[in-house]
């Protein structure tokens, strides 16, 4: 029985493990393929909400945190949402394509964060050295999210932070307000966004995987569930713009 069907009783989704290292590359050249697009099309498909998503993950970081990773980092977004929200003190980039990371280079404060070339799956960085982890839609696409979580728990420090902004699945078990993506959001995710895909970064297969691989994702209270087995404590769900996204979190003890 996999990890999946322990947790949840259902079928292994592929978010749980996948082939790590074809999955690995698929999913780099894939960020490869539309990093010169990935900004506009973020801030486009998302009616410029991503950038309110991503400063209400800075508004819960600790006013004390020094070393702060955002980990898939991108174009650096989240990243220069900390420099410029105050909060750190040193702030690593860190993304496995580094195609993604080059579009941080010109972007107003860029000159303060540290890149690095780095894969969730096995981070370079010495154990309880970082006081935060960000990651803004980075987990979904990773290859094996448990290794994820644990190579997270591992670098940071006793009583550090994770923040991670996501669009998760929708939750089946919600009621009232915070039922699932709307319908007509859900209807743009699945026809909208890829036929823009394709318009403007003629990749209509990259932006189509947006729509699967959420369907495919964990729910809100899933992935707080599984931050709780990695010793993660105060985990919490911020609810974002009608349920679209979510911002889940935990603090390790
Ligand atoms: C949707 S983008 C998010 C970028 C940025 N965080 C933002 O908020 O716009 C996802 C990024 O995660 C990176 N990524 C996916 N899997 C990764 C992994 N295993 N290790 C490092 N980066 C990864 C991709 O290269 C891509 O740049």
């Amino acid at each position: 029985m996999s990890d999946f069907q322990d947790l949840h009783g259902r079928e292994s989704g592929s978010w749980s493990v996948r082939d790590g290292q074809a999955h690995g590359r698929e999913v780099r050249s894939m960020f490869a393929r539309i990093s010169n697009v990935y900004d506009f099309m973020n801030h486009f498909m998302s009616l410029n909400q991503d950038k309110r998503w991503r400063d209400h993950v800075v508004a819960r970081l600790d006013n004390d945190s020094w070393e702060i990773l955002d980990l898939c980092a991108g174009t650096g977004d989240l990243a220069l949402a900390c420099v410029r929200g105050g909060k750190g003190k040193s702030w690593i980039a860190a993304d496995f394509c580094p195609e993604m990371l080059e579009g941080s280079q010109g972007k107003k404060d860029a000159e303060h964060l540290i890149l690095s070339a780095a894969d969730a799956m096995n981070l370079p960085f010495k154990d309880h050295t970082i006081d935060a982890v960000t990651v803004g839609f980075g987990v979904r696409n990773f290859a094996d999210v448990r290794r994820g979580l644990k190579e997270i728990s591992r670098v940071l420090r006793p009583g550090g932070q994770l923040l991670v902004l996501e669009f998760y699945n929708d939750d089946p078990q919600a009621v009232g307000e915070a039922h699932g993506v709307p319908g007509i959001i859900r209807f743009g995710l699945n026809t909208v966004i890829p036929f823009l895909g394709k318009l403007v970064g003629r990749d209509g297969k990259a932006y189509s995987y947006l729509p699967s691989s959420m369907g495919e994702f964990l729910t809100p209270t899933e992935f707080a569930n599984l931050l709780g087995e990695y010793e993660f404590t105060e985990t919490f769900i911020e609810r974002q713009t009608f349920g679209i996204a979510h911002i889940v979190g935990g603090r390790l003890p």
